[in-house]
């Protein structure tokens, strides 16, 4: 067990404003609010307006975020963004939202991993925290997917909403934040839910908007089928590497994909139905960003409170999957540990097999190169200025 702990110590959301109603779809679409509401358990969803931005979400709920933990955003150790729906394809959104917030030389990167992206950022922020290379990181799960949806599909147009969500996870000593995590892929399924155009496969041309390929395609039976396979498989898994039972866990908080799967991956681990967070007939299918906002929502409904332990779970394009049980602690004091930053030491030849030595051998071989490492910066700084 590591003695480093990433403990979720803020968190934020932004939706935006404008709302479309199932009746709103009913006008434009062969579709009634009976059958959306019947087969997914949508009634409505959120979507940005001209001038609104995947970007200008994530640095909302970012704010809001670091506000809550206490941490200015330049004294994040990493930034990491989970997004399918980035404004471009280059430059990395996550550096649109690190300078955005101000975290002046902060590390960022974005994760692709389809829906269950947060759930991937937050296995990665909680392995940057236990290996000692940062002490707060904040994690972004934000999406556009209605600026990639053909309003005239009605298999895709009914599901998608936008928004995002955002946690900071700063180091503790007292065991609690992720516990356990399970990640999972299947490329085979590829094609079941993509976005041909617009990549380096299908660059942009007329011939690609003219055959729609700018949009998303989806095999929905066939999500449908693997999300119910997948999804109860791999909370359970979670649950197990924690050395938990279901009894343990206080909140399920899944992807908000469709209320049919969420009900039967409750049942495969006999969870009862007042320990499943469910918001999609808000806003419908947010991708990355679901998890988070149904988070920020648990805590100002008060289904989730400090000493609670939670449990995660996503689905989505690749084929992808994730889970996590995520234990909600106490704020504590900042330990007093090396700086946050990955330091020079980190770089050097012991820092590639940092992750596979002893924590106390790798804190005495940090403090044998710590003077070495200052006197390094020292005169780095020195050069540049
Ligand atoms: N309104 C009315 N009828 C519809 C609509 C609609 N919006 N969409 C499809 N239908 C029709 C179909 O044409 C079909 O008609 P037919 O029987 O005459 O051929 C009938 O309804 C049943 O269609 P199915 O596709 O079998 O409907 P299903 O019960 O599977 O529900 C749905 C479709 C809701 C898309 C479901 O398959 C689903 O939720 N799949 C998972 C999708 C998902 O979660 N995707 C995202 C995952 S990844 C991510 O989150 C980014």
């Amino acid at each position: 067990m590591p003695e480093r702990y990433g403990n979720i110590v803020g968190w934020g959301k932004y939706v935006p404003e404008k709302i479309i109603t199932n009746a709103d779809l009913e006008k434009i679409l062969d579709t009634t609010d009976e059958w959306i509401f019947s087969r997914t358990g949508i009634r409505q969803r959120h979507v940005i307006s001209e001038g609104e931005s995947n970007s200008g979400m994530a640095v909302a709920a970012a704010r809001e975020a670091l506000e809550m933990a206490d941490v200015r955003a330049r004294d994040l150790g990493l930034i990491i963004v989970a997004t399918s729906s980035p404004d471009y394809l280059t430059p990395p959104i996550s550096s649109q939202v690190q300078h955005a917030l101000g975290a002046k030389d902060v590390g960022a990167f974005t994760l692709v991993a389809g829906c269950p992206g947060f759930v991937y950022g937050l296995a990665t922020a909680h392995q940057f925290i236990a290996a000692g290379a940062c002490d707060n990181v904040l994690v972004v799960g934000s999406e556009v997917v209605s600026r990639f949806i053909n309003k005239q599909d009605r298999s895709t147009a009914i599901l998608f909403g936008d928004g995002a969500g955002a946690v900071v996870l700063q180091v503790t000593s007292e065991p609690c934040g992720v516990l356990s995590f399970v990640l999972g892929s299947d490329g085979a399924g590829a094609q079941d839910l993509i976005l041909p155009g617009g990549g380096s496969a299908a660059p942009a041309s007329h011939e690609m908007v003219d055959e729609g390929l700018q949009y998303l395609r989806m095999n929905g039976r066939q999500v449908f089928r693997f999300a119910s396979r997948v999804l109860g498989r791999a909370l359970k898994q979670a649950i197990q590497k924690a050395n938990l039972t279901t009894d343990d866990i206080d909140l399920f908080i899944p992807h908000q994909a469709n209320a049919r799967i969420i009900a039967s991956a409750a049942r495969y681990v006999k969870l009862p139905e007042d320990k499943v967070f469910v918001n999609i007939a808000d806003y419908g299918n947010t991708s990355a960003a679901s998890i988070p906002i149904a988070l920020c929502e648990a805590f100002e409904q008060g289904r989730a409170k400090i000493g609670d332990t939670l449990a995660f779970v996503a689905f989505g394009a690749g084929l992808t999957w994730a889970s996590a049980i995520v234990k909600l602690g106490e704020k504590t004091a900042p330990l007093p540990v090396e700086k946050s930053r990955i330091s020079l030491f980190e770089l050097l030849p012991f820092g590639g097999i940092s992750s596979s030595i002893g924590s106390d051998l790798k804190r005495n071989l940090a403090q044998f190169f710590s003077p070495l490492s200052t006197f390094a910066q020292k005169l780095f700084s020195r050069s540049r200025g």
